[in-house]
C-alpha cells in the first residue's frame, strides 16, 4: 500500500471521438471520491478533443494534457501543427513531450529541446518520455540511451524546471510486456542520479494495467505512471488507481 501522491497520466493517442466524453462520467464521479484524494489524474486526448476534455472537467479536479506540440512557441506557417500557446489556451496543462511514437518517425533529441523550451515557455508541466529500445536493450545499451536522451533533451533547461520523466521502453509500449522490477528500480534510480539538484518526478509508461500494476506500485521511486491502452477504458483506468493504493 503506498501513501504517496501519485500522478496518473491517460495517453489517448489517436483515438477517441466526441462519443468518447461519455465514457468519462465514471472517472469524473471516482475522481470526487475519497480514493483518489492521494492522487492525480491527468487526461491527454488528441488535438480534437482538448477542448471538449477541458469543458467536461471543469467542475472536477482532473486536468488536461495535450499529446505534442510544435517547437516554435509563436503563431507562424506551420500547416498542420499546433504550438503549445494554442495548448494553453484550450486548457492544457501538461504536454508530454519526445514519445518514443514520434523519436520513430524522426523527432530529434534536438527538436525534443526546443520542444521542452517552448512549452515550459508557454507555462505548460512537461512529461519528456525517455526509453530504449529492445535492440539497444539486448547489447546493454539502456543507460548510455537513457543518459543521451536526458543530457541532450534538456539541454539548457532550468534546473529548477517541474518535470516529470516518464520512463517508456519502446519494447514495453502496447506489448503487454513490462520489466522485470528489479530492472525497472534501477533504471529508475539510474534516471535520478542524472539529476543533480531538483529530482524529477518519475513515471514509468509501457503496457501498464490492472494486473501488473500489483507488481509495478511496488517501485518505491516512482511518482506515477504514463497509461496507454488501458486508459481509454474508464473501468480499467479507475482499477489501476484504486489498485495502486490498495
Ligand atoms: P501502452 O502505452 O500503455 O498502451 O503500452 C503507453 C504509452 O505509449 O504512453
Amino acid at each position: 500500500m503506498t501513501n504517496k501522491y501519485m500522478y496518473f497520466i491517460a495517453n489517448w493517442k489517436m483515438y477517441g471521438n466526441t462519443k468518447s466524453l461519455n465514457t468519462l462520467d465514471k472517472v469524473i464521479k471516482f475522481s470526487k471520491s475519497k480514493e483518489i484524494n492521494k492522487g492525480r489524474l491527468i487526461y491527454c486526448p488528441p488535438f480534437t478533443l482538448l477542448s471538449s476534455f477541458s469543458k467536461k472537467f471543469q467542475n472536477c479536479l482532473i486536468d488536461i494534457g495535450a499529446q505534442n506540440c510544435h517547437e516554435s512557441n509563436d503563431y507562424g506557417p506551420h500547416t498542420g501543427f499546433i504550438n503549445s500557446k494554442m495548448l494553453k489556451n484550450v486548457g492544457a496543462n501538461y504536454v508530454i513531450i519526445g514519445h518514443s511514437e514520434n523519436r520513430e518517425k524522426g523527432e530529434t533529441d534536438k527538436i525534443i529541446n526546443q520542444k521542452i523550451q517552448s512549452a515550459i515557455k508557454a507555462k505548460l508541466k512537461i512529461i519528456f518520455c525517455i526509453g530504449e529500445t529492445l535492440k539497444q536493450k539486448k547489447n546493454g545499451k539502456t543507460k548510455s540511451v537513457l543518459r543521451k536522451q536526458i543530457k541532450y533533451g534538456l539541454n539548457k533547461i532550468s534546473k529548477k524546471t517541474n518535470l516529470f520523466i516518464a520512463y517508456e521502453p519502446v519494447w514495453s509500449i502496447g506489448t503487454g510486456k513490462i520489466p522485470k522490477m528489479k530492472d525497472l528500480e534501477q533504471t529508475v534510480k539510474f534516471i535520478k542520479s542524472n539529476f543533480k539538484e531538483k529530482k524529477p518526478k518519475i513515471l514509468y509508461g509501457g503496457s501498464v494495467n490492472p494486473n501488473n500494476i500489483k507488481y509495478l506500485k511496488t517501485i518505491k521511486e516512482l511518482d506515477g505512471f504514463l497509461i496507454g491502452g488501458a486508459s481509454q477504458n474508464s473501468k480499467k483506468f479507475i482499477d489501476i488507481v484504486k489498485k495502486t493504493y490498495n
